[in-house]
């Protein structure tokens, strides 16, 4: 399995679940910009698990070597690499925020996925979930240089699954709503829309199993992002959302 953002607690909680579901791994490839802290997961599933593990450093803010790479054969690309970035207006107007943002969640990111993806498109197998975001559905004022990054995943997850569904390899796309981990720490989240790590592990596991195209975490976003998509522009853009 190939990991990308293994500091995410969602993403950890994913590799446990499908290992404590009896999936065998010959390797998992931890991609990190966290070396220390992925260390300490890698020796966790070691023990646990007695599951091999490999750490690749990757920041995605610097220069990308792809020949660190070719080594790596897997069926399963697990991606929860994201930014959310300074959401204030501040931070809307701070260039080098809105370039980290883009670059993080979108634009650095789609060549790694590439990369792996024409790997499995040769093999014609594999799939790949991608953590994309609701608030990649549509463009609100509170955060939309993070969610219009989203947004492009979310159609690139879309165009890929497309492009490669002839060639058996198939594409997830995961679409939180609130979920408690460090990247929300401290935010005032409603607990009965958020989702806790194991939980959204969980039902992200239940999809990939089913083969699923789009799956919402947890199911109600799915209800709340129908009613939102569906607001007449000329009402949404007076709500402060
Ligand atoms: N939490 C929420 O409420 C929520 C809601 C909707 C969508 N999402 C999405 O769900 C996914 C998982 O999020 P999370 O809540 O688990 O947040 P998180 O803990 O912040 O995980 C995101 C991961 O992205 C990786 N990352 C950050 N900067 C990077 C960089 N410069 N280069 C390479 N990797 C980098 C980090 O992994 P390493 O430290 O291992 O590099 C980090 O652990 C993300 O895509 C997020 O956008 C989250």
């Amino acid at each position: 399995m190939i990991v990308l953002g293994s500091t995410s607690e969602v993403a950890q909680a994913f590799v446990e679940k499908a290992l404590q579901e009896g999936e065998k791994y010959e390797r998992i490839y931890l991609f990190t910009s966290n070396r220390e802290a992925t260390e300490r997961f890698a020796q966790h599933i070691d023990v646990k698990f007695l599951q091999q593990s490999e750490i690749i450093e990757l920041d995605l803010t610097k220069e990308i070597n792809y020949f660190s790479f070719d080594h790596i054969n897997s069926n399963l690309l697990f991606c929860a690499t994201g930014y959310l970035g300074d959401g204030t207006e501040e931070g809307l107007y701070d260039n080098k925020n809105t370039e980290r943002i883009i670059d993080i969640n979108y634009s650095k990111l789609v060549p790694v996925i590439n990369y792996f993806a024409q790997k499995f498109e040769g093999k014609r197998s594999g799939t790949i979930i991608g953590l994309s975001s609701v608030a990649g559905d549509r463009g609100r004022q509170s955060n939309f240089i993070y969610g219009s990054a989203k947004a492009a995943f979310t159609a690139y997850l879309s165009g890929l699954r497309n492009y490669l569904f002839e060639k058996k390899v198939h594409v997830l796309t995961v679409k939180p709503g609130f979920m408690a981990t460090k990247m929300t720490e401290g935010l005032p989240l409603n607990p009965k829309l958020t989702a806790t790590p194991k939980q959204a592990a969980d039902c992200i596991y239940k999809a990939f199993k089913k083969q699923k195209n789009i799956a919402y975490v947890l199911p109600i976003w799915g209800v709340i992002m129908l009613i939102i998509r569906n607001i007449p522009e000329f009402i949404f853009k007076k709500l402060k959302l």
